[in-house]
């Protein structure tokens, strides 16, 4: 199969290059990405690749893995890119509630116009399916755990421009069969997120820097935090499922957990380690912060087969290692 990613240098980006490489299905993959956050270094620290120019991309040859560097705003170049794909993962996005408020053009740009681009870059060259990187932003404030018949309530820029992708890709479904499939993307966590701001890989960078780790309130907010091992399953299932063509799936793994507890977990692993303990300091609340966050996921289980493996504890080891060695 052959799969175009876009925003395959970045954090998940990688780790799925990885994960359908590794599988035993036959991948052709071609990563677009414009390397504003993830780098031609993170992508070959998993495998080697050929870098493609612009226009050479659309010749109808694949190799196993191939760059093109290019921004999915670029029509024309959605257009060459998507040439002889099968398959469409769009994971290129500004990322984040924060940016999206300070810059709300740019999010319109990178999450409005892009995802339009590479939709219709797949319609116009005939592509089967097309899957898309949605995250919780569309729902806003609801009370857990939230599914996929909620209203959405988005209540930033960057939940708009998502909420605008997952109706693009209900309405191509609709209208021209693109087998579409959305997937809400828990907090994900796990190897390559050095760059990430979420709050597993930033209590890592503290407690590699002796540095306390910053909670904002009282840390009893809870997050759904799926390992990126088992978030790329999910996407390989969404690629290869039957009858999926139009759905949205909430992908994270139905259990709450606090921030205060990944912390605590987090600090355990610095002593188990690293023979120290960072501590906590508490930090004012942040205004427009979500309480409470988790995901009902028995659509998912349902319809994908789709079962995340790893507990908090588990993933959040393999996490803590794999920055240990990064380090070295
Ligand atoms: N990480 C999470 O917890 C999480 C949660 C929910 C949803 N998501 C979604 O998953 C997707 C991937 O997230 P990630 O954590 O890997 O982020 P990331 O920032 O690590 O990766 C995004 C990649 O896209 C590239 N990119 C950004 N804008 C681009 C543009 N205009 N043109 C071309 N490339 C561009 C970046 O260079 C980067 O390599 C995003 O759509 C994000 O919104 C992530």
């Amino acid at each position: 199969m052959k799969v175009l990613i876009t925003g395959g240098c970045g954090f998940i980006g990688v780790n799925l290059v990885e994960k359908l490489l590794q599988s035993s299905e036959d991948y052709a993959l071609r990563v677009i990405d414009n390397l504003s956050v993830g780098k031609k270094e993170d992508l070959a620290r998993v495998s080697s690749f050929i870098e493609r120019g612009r226009g050479e991309a659309g010749d109808g040859h694949w190799d196993r893995l191939e760059l093109v560097v290019g921004d999915v705003t670029e029509k024309s170049l959605a257009l060459n890119v998507c040439k002889g794909a099968d398959a469409v993962v769009h994971l290129a996005a500004s990322t984040g509630v924060i940016p999206s408020v300070e810059d709300p053009e740019q999010d319109f740009a990178s999450n409005v116009v892009g995802t339009f681009n590479y939709l219709e870059a797949a319609r116009l060259n005939g592509i089967g399916r097309f899957v898309f990187a949605s995250s919780g932003a569309p729902l806003g404030e609801q009370v857990p755990p939230v599914h996929e018949e909620m209203v959405p309530h988005p209540i930033s820029p960057y939940g708009a421009g998502k909420l605008c992708g997952e109706a693009y890709c209900s309405a191509y479904h609709g209208s021209f069969g693109l087998e579409t499939v959305v997937l809400r993307f828990g907090n994900v966590y796990g190897p390559h997120s050095k760059h990430k701001g979420s709050v597993v890989a930033k209590f890592i960078r503290h407690i590699m820097a002796s540095e306390p780790l910053p909670i904002y309130g009282d840390g009893n907010q809870t997050r759904d935090f799926i390992y990126v091992e088992d978030l790329t399953e999910a996407i390989l299932l969404a690629l290869n499922r039957a009858d999926v063509g139009g759905e949205i799936f909430q992908i994270a793994t139905h259990r709450e957990h606090t921030v205060a507890e990944a912390a605590e977990e987090l600090n355990r692993l610095g002593e188990k380690y690293l023979s120290m303990r960072s501590g906590i300091v508490f930090e004012n609340e942040r205004r427009g912060e979500i309480r409470r966050n988790y995901s009902d996921i028995s659509k998912a289980r349902r319809m994908l087969g789709f079962e995340p493996r790893h507990d908090l504890k588990q993933g959040l080891e393999k996490t803590f290692r794999w920055f240990l060695e990064e380090r070295r």
